[in-house]
């Protein structure tokens, strides 16, 4: 049984913590256990890059609550789940897995078959937030469904 999903990117202020506030949104009430963080360290502390939380408001979504950290070993005791955003998180997280850690990993959009690609792009230097977040909610959904 699922009852904790953790959601990772590079820098855990674009994709992971959208994933963490569109799957908090849509799965209300499951009792699940959410968070997000980042395989860098590069913003801890930092709040979520200012065009996600505004896209997010737009769909009715809150990230104003989220602050970026990294992901450390205790994370794969921690979750049931644990999803990267694209194949250079799954490859970093799979580096630092401990190896008696029972936590899954998976890539995210694998629950969007639709979208036809494994990797969730990098708006950070893209700025297409507006498809970022329209994989995010398919995959939310589709991994909602799975569970
Ligand atoms: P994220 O995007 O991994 O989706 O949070 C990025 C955020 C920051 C940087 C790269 C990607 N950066 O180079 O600082």
């Amino acid at each position: 049984m699922t009852r904790s999903v953790l959601f990772v990117c590079l820098g855990n202020i674009c994709r992971s913590p959208t994933a963490e506030a569109v799957f908090r949104g849509l799965a209300d009430g499951r009792g699940l256990h959410i968070d997000s963080a980042g395989t860098s360290g590069w913003h801890d502390g930092g709040r979520s890059d200012p065009r996600a939380s505004a896209e997010a408001l737009r769909r009715g979504y809150d990230m104003s609550m989220i602050r970026s950290r990294q992901v450390c070993e205790a994370d794969f005791d921690r979750f049931d789940l644990i999803i990267a955003m694209d194949s250079q998180n799954l490859a970093d997280l799979q580096a630092v897995r401990p190896k008696d850690s029972d936590a899954r990993l998976e890539l995210f959009l694998d629950y969007a078959p639709e979208f036809r690609v494994g990797d969730v792009p990098d708006p950070y230097f893209e700025d297409n937030f507006e498809t970022v977040f329209d994989m995010i909610e398919t995959a939310s959904k589709g991994l909602l469904d799975r569970l």
